[in-house]
């Protein structure tokens, strides 16, 4: 993840001095004003074909982030969002760039539509560790992977005092996908769940430890996910991550990472469903800890569909992998080709929308798509060989991606207002 910052701050230079040092642009304002579709095609071209070899390659996210700057600039200099003809023709285009680029902007950086500030002074109720989690002795024995059944204990402990409804679940597992924001190596996790009450307006808390393997250095980070149900059936998600301070005296002392001056992360280009469930590493979870691993996926399956509350509309992002037509498959993929046994398991949005479990849309992770794909987790329940599932992955990614006129791919189709 600071690789992807890195390239970040860099494209946010790069960018800005390309923008500003090449007045030859070849569309003028005039020029985007007279012929907006002849500019809005090669830009969205462009946007297509980059974002499709950033979602393969972390070293070509700077260029993309060139491309997507380019063209929120060009909107903003030839004030196209104040011209209705525009912006009720592409609509899909501005409100898209517009979204995707808020973390572009150094005080955006979970790339919400409100500075990193006022996102956690809102929303520090809602993502605070509870008090329990805290505790000098607890704290000391979640950070060690030598010392985890003493934290575990006492989380035991604790459960021997709450009500059922308000039992803890918790295991340590080892993560396939990433490393924490401080340490790219460190895989081991303590994950507990808090469980909320939504009639009180308590949200249900993902507290999640990064813990380094036995004789490995300190990790910081511990993350917060919360999720709390809305009267309509949605789940508002809330995020935040803490760094931990190790103190001479033996003491651990715990403050938010953007507080700390570590920066932040774009937490919902991952966490498409909100809340992700678990997937470990095989074996990285001891037998009697993996009733609770079923038990927290239990949990995330029951959550409503997921929202970031007033903080990003993700329908900006439009619709996700999988989510072509059955007309636009046999097109790309040939006669009759939904029919076949591949063809079926496309249908990611079915389940992978809006209104269920949230559009895998970019900008979004490869790791975690082809991890769940080439996993055998995902099409849920399909029973597919390997060869079947690398090029299940690989179709999606085409159909979504495709960038060629002739059969043109789900982004640029949404891009170009072609789904209405
Ligand atoms: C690069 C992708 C990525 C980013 C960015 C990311 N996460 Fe995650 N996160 C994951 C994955 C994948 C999991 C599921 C566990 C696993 O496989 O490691 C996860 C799990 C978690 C969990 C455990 C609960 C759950 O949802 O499973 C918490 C808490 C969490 N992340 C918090 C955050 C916060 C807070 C941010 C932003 C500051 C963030 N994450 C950003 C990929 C990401
Ligand atoms: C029938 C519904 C269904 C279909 C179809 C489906 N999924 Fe899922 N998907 C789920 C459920 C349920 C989970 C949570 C799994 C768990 O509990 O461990 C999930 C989890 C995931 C995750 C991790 C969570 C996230 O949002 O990142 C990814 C990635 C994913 N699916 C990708 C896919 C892809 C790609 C396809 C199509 C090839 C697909 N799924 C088809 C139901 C579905």
């Amino acid at each position: 993840m600071s690789l992807r910052l890195c390239a970040l701050a860099l494209s946010l230079f790069i960018g800005g001095y390309v923008a500003s040092a090449s007045p030859s642009t070849p569309f003028t304002c005039a020029r985007v004003k007279s012929q907006p579709q002849a500019w809005v095609v090669s830009r969205v071209d462009a946007l297509v074909v980059a974002a499709h070899a950033a979602y393969e390659d972390d070293e070509a996210l700077p260029a993309y982030e060139r491309v997507l700057g380019g063209i929120t600039g060009t909107i903003r200099r030839c004030e196209l969002s104040r011209d209705e003809g525009f912006v009720s023709r592409y609509r899909e285009l501005v409100e898209y760039v517009e979204a995707a680029a808020l973390d572009q902007r150094p005080d955006h950086e979970l790339g919400f539509v409100v500075p990193d500030r006022q996102y956690f002074a809102e929303t520090r109720g809602l993502v605070q560790i509870p008090d329990f989690l805290t505790t000098r002795s607890f704290l000391r024995a979640a950070s060690r992977d030598e010392t985890l059944a003493r934290a575990k204990s006492y989380l035991r402990q604790l459960n021997k005092q709450r009500e059922p409804s308000e039992q803890l679940v918790f295991f340590s597992y080892k993560s396939r996908h990433l490393g924490t924001p401080d340490s790219d190596e460190s895989y081991g996790r303590l994950l507990i769940v808090v469980p909320g009450n939504a009639g009180q307006g308590v949200p249900e808390k993902w507290v999640q430890f990064g813990v380094p393997d036995a004789r490995r250095p300190r990790v910081r980070n511990v993350s917060v996910v919360s999720t709390i149900a809305r009267p309509d059936g949605t789940s508002s998600v809330y995020f935040k991550d803490f760094y931990r301070t190790y103190r001479r005296d033996g003491s651990i002392s715990i403050k938010g990472r953007w507080e700390l001056g570590f920066g932040d992360d774009n937490c919902a280009q991952c966490h498409k469903s909100g809340i992700l469930p678990i997937f470990p590493v095989a074996g990285s979870v001891s037998p009697d800890e993996r009733q609770a691993v079923a038990e927290v996926n239990r949990r995330f399956r029951r959550y409503g569909s997921p929202r970031f509350d007033k903080y990003l509309d993700e329908t900006k992002l439009g619709p996700g992998l999988g989510s072509a037509t059955s007309a636009d498959r046999n097109g790309r993929f040939g006669e009759d080709f939904v029919n076949s046994t591949l063809g079926r398991a496309m249908a990611c949005a079915a389940c992978h929308e809006r209104d269920d479990l949230g559009a895998l849309n970019w900008p979004m992770d490869p790791i975690v798509i082809s991890s769940y794909v080439k996993g055998g987790m995902m099409p849920f329940g399909a029973a597919l060989d390997d060869s079947q599932r690398g090029e299940l992955y690989e179709k999606l990614i085409q159909e979504y991606f495709a960038a060629d006129n002739a059969h043109p791919g789900i982004l640029k189709s949404w891009l170009l207002g072609r789904l209405r």
